[in-house]
């Protein structure tokens, strides 16, 4: 038996169109947004990176978001068994590896949140402020925080955010407990408000004298830096991160849908709302980083974690509901990424095996939780790592280094590979024009079965070369 029929009834599904899109943009939205595409552009140099990344949400990104909602209505099945549907065993294999990597991911994605979840509540309390006092370890004595840079990395020495990972992976386990309809509720509540969060931020950072000069910087086109090709690498892998692809949950998620949703419309609606996300998370970023004159050096998390909060203590008024905003607005909008990453494993246990939803979210949720403590043991963590007062992360640069840079990359090239090759480009088109108002044309089957598997393959050689 290839999989579990007899889970076909207590599948679930969305109340409503506007409850899955909700939920699809929800997963698309998350730390990718905020963090790590800010990052990109900062180290890209702002307008060199926006165009490379317009083009790779076209050619790659939302081609493969078709391709994996499709995959989710043609079989009402999740990833794994839906691959076995559709071009046999092998395709089981791709399936349960990436829901591997998914593990991996969801283990360091819930650990950064638990460190958002403590400047969170740290920025209540002004620990971020200049002169600050934070007692952020009863272990230790306590020590000055007169900026971000200090809380956070006394925060890294800490016992607290393995508590915080703790309170992240209770939330969104609550949230997945009666899996669509607990989901679907979370995301009506947390998916607007998030885009309210950020508006009034984006508000805020254009506000600030200097602010422009950031958003000016953004969206001015640096032809220079588009004319390198590790600016299309860094936009292409992001994409891929950012919409949530090769990771087995879009596939769940649409799994949930009628078999005649129209998966062109739903693809465009939920990449451009995470795009647009981005954008102007962006905007946000940088105008309080050009108004503050920040110049975040080295990690990934520094621009994020401790540049613009610096930036935030120095508001001329309210820097306590800002700083709050900020990292309220980033738990929130990785709590429903992490769901996403949790229902795309468990979703596919029970496919496979017809265990309750309990158990497989328990099956998934020990081995995540213990990742995720792990990940942030103030023993693991080694804030000197990185040199110059950078924070290296090694277990969280590990999982990240593999995950990231090559098992999510890979999954989505044999995904293409089995789907453009084995099932048939022109049959997944076929299936997919029968529902949708906008028809696809054959450049479709071009960049599900050529483009996308050469870029993905140039981008995994491409690192394996720097790698060796
Ligand atoms: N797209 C999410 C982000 O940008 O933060 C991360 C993510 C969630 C990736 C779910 C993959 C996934 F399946």
């Amino acid at each position: 038996m290839a999989d579990n029929d007899s889970s076909t009834a207590e599948r679930g599904a969305w109340n409503s169109k506007l409850g899955f899109i909700l939920a699809a943009s929800g997963s698309a939205i998350g730390l990718g947004n905020i963090v790590f595409f800010a990052s990109n552009a900062y180290q890209f140099g702002g307008g060199a990176f926006y165009l490379p990344y317009f083009i790779a949400l076209f050619v790659l990104g939302i081609p493969v978001m078709i391709a994996e909602f499709s995959m989710g209505t043609m079989t009402g099945r999740s990833f794994p068994m839906a691959l076995s549907r559709l071009v046999g065993k092998k395709g089981e294999f791709v399936g349960w590896w990436s829901l591997g990597s998914a593990l991996f991911i969801t283990m360091y994605y819930v650990a950064i949140l638990g460190w958002a979840f403590c400047m969170m509540v740290g920025a209540i309390f002004g620990l971020m402020e200049p002169g600050a006092t934070a007692p952020f370890d009863p272990f230790l004595e306590p020590s000055a925080a007169p900026n971000a840079q200090v809380y956070f990395f006394g925060l890294l020495a800490s016992w607290w955010p393995m508590l915080a990972v703790l309170a992240v992976w209770g939330l969104t386990l609550v949230a997945l407990w009666k899996g669509t309809e607990t989901i679907e509720k979370t995301v009506r509540v947390a998916v607007p408000l998030m885009w309210v969060f950020m508006i009034i931020l984006i508000v805020r950072g254009v506000t600030l004298p200097g602010g422009t000069d950031g958003v000016m910087y953004l969206f001015t086109p640096d032809l220079a830096g588009i004319a390198q090709p590790d600016v299309w690498k860094g936009a292409f892998s992001q994409m891929f991160f950012s919409l949530s692809l090769g990771l087995g949950t879009m596939t769940a998620y649409a799994s949930y849908l009628p078999k005649d949703s129209d998966q062109v419309n739903n693809s465009f609606m939920v990449s451009l709302l995470n795009c647009g996300f981005e954008y102007i998370a962006g905007i946000a970023i940088f105008s309080m980083l050009f108004a503050f004159a920040l110049n975040p050096v080295g990690g990934t998390l520094s621009l994020s974690f401790f540049a613009i909060p610096q930036g935030i203590a120095a508001f001329p008024f309210a820097t306590k509901v800002f700083g709050f905003a900020f990292f309220f607005l980033m738990v929130m909008a990785g709590v429903t990424s992490a769901i996403s990453l949790v229902e795309g494993m468990a979703s596919a246990v029970i496919d496979k095996t017809g265990t309750s939803r309990a158990s497989a979210l328990a099956m998934v949720a020990v081995p995540g939780v213990i990742g995720s403590v792990i990940t942030t043991l103030p023993f693991i963590v080694d804030p000197g790592l990185g040199g110059n007062g950078t924070v290296g992360l090694n277990f969280l640069d590990i999982l990240d280094h593999w995950a990231f840079g090559y098992s999510l990359l890979a999954v989505g090239l044999i995904e293409c590979v089995l789907l453009g090759w084995v099932f048939g480009a022109d049959r997944l088109r076929a299936f997919v024009n029968q529902h949708s108002k906008l028809k696809l044309g054959a450049w479709f089957d071009v960049l599900i079965k050529y483009f996308i598997p050469a870029v993905l393959l140039t981008v995994i050689v491409w690192n394996l070369y720097l790698d060796l």
